[in-house]
């Protein structure tokens, strides 16, 4: 099934007189249960990409279509519905709540879906533990090492039962050992049907998906699918 589908998708930003334009006229498709890697040097498109598939952002023109839903035609308050509801993200640094367990933590996109206290926790609490954190529930993020922050982000990312995990650079701010064993999670998420898309300027982090799609000045260069 296509999951993601982006026709003719440009976005150009507007600083004063200048125009920038990130993305330019980019057909992609993505299927559900994909791993896709985005790479390209900096400037070429990558976070703005992420930003418009994650519903962070509106398309200039072109359209996006994500699980049959017309997103490019939707308004503020639907876009960060449907955000809520189909993405989950991962940033490189995290971005956990300093003073506040990793089961808060976890917690928060269920507090935005209205989800009563117990659920909450059970479904944090099952989260953690799949992401190896059972023993760290009532840690808080400065109690945790750099992988195991990640973790709990990653967790967090998943407590809404995603339709896609979306991750720029989550290995940019973890030592290589440390990046492999994120990437190990990602991998196993992704052989449980969960569809990942990551941006990556490592070529070994890279090497862990099934399909490397390359940007360059806001165009695909080329798209490797390996299966
Ligand atoms: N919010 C913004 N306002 C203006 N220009 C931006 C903004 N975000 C990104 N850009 C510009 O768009 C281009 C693509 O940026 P970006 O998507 O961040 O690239 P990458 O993630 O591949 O490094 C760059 O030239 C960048 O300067
Ligand atoms: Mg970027």
């Amino acid at each position: 099934m296509d999951l993601i589908k982006l026709n003719n998708l440009s976005k150009t930003y507007q600083i004063g007189q200048n125009k920038v334009e990130a993305l330019k006229n980019v057909d992609l498709t993505i299927q559900n249960g994909e791993f896709v890697a985005i790479m390209g040097p900096s400037g070429s498109g990558k976070s703005t990409l992420m930003n418009l598939l994650g519903c962070l952002d509106k398309p200039s023109t072109g359209e996006y279509i994500l699980d049959k839903n017309i997103v490019s035609k939707l308004d503020n308050n639907e876009l960060a519905e449907i955000r809520n509801k189909k993405i989950g993200f991962v940033f490189q640094n995290f971005n956990l709540l300093a003073r506040t367990t990793a089961i808060e933590n976890v917690e928060i996109p269920l507090i935005y879906s209205g989800i009563n206290y117990k659920e909450r926790e059970s479904k944090a609490k099952n989260k953690l533990d799949l992401v190896g954190l059972r023993d760290r529930f009532n840690h808080k993020p400065n109690q945790l090492s750099g992988g195991q922050q990640q973790r709990v982000a990653i967790a967090r990312a998943l407590v809404n039962e995603p339709v896609v995990v979306l991750a720029d650079e989550p290995t940019g701010a973890l030592d290589t050992k440390t990046g492999e064993e994120v990437m190990t999670i990602f991998h196993e998420l992704n052989n449980s049907g969960i569809t990942i898309i990551i941006v990556t300027h490592e070529i070994d982090i890279a090497f862990h998906a099934k399909r490397v799609i390359t940007f360059r000045d806001g165009v695909i260069i080329e798209d490797n699918n390996k299966i």
